[in-house]
């Protein structure tokens, strides 16, 4: 039996193989991590107006922790969901704390959300919540940067829906981009995550 030599020699070679392969791994895999969270930045400038007519930038909400959510006013259930939950948790905060936080909605629906229309649909949630719109044009490009995934979806009667990503960004108070909480996150995750930030 010639062939049981050859067999040992390939399984050693396998093993040492695989060794070498977990080496590479173990040194590689986190420095791949640690450049793919720095290297995409989330986020940008943004030039649009508030739900009392403001024109309003990024610049506006500095040395703030900027909390934002996209989504539009006439989807049925996960803004409205997420909303309660943002208010909710900014409810939960001390008043020094919520001094440093805003929380912001901007629309990935520019053609029905209005200036007026955010007004009285951010009321619904909490006086603290910033509802943000403006031209197609305007809203574009910020979707673009916070890579949100919005797609119009039409419906019977000559309406329509919005399919859209749901995550909640929390940007730093330079506008840089801090952390995410997914968009299904609960009032007490949301409130945990700005009190860590908060304190530190
Ligand atoms: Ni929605």
């Amino acid at each position: 039996m010639k062939t049981g030599k050859p067999t040992r020699s390939t399984a050693g070679l396998v093993a040492v193989l695989a060794g070498v392969v977990a080496l590479v791994l173990i040194a590689v895999v986190p420095r791949l991590l640690q450049t793919g969270g720095q290297a995409p930045a989330i986020g940008g400038p943004f030039a649009l107006t508030d739900q009392s007519g403001r024109p309003v930038t990024d610049a506006s909400y500095r040395g703030k922790l900027m909390l934002i959510y996209f989504g539009y006013t006439f989807c049925p259930d996960v803004c409205p969901t997420a909303l309660g939950n943002v208010a909710q948790a900014y409810d939960r905060l001390s008043p020094a704390e919520q001094a440093q936080v805003v929380p912001i909605f901007i629309t990935v629906d520019p053609d029905r959300d209005t200036v007026g229309q955010m007004a009285q649909y951010v009321t619904n949630f909490s006086p603290a919540l910033v509802g943000l719109t403006g031209s197609p044009e305007q809203i574009k490009p910020v979707l673009r940067e916070f890579r949100v995934y919005a797609r119009k979806v039409e419906a019977s009667g000559g309406s329509y829906t919005m399919d859209h990503s749901s995550v909640l960004y929390l940007m730093d108070r330079s506008g840089k981009y801090l952390s995410h909480f997914d968009g299904s996150a609960s009032a007490d995750q949301i409130a945990a995550g700005l009190k860590k930030y908060l304190a530190g």
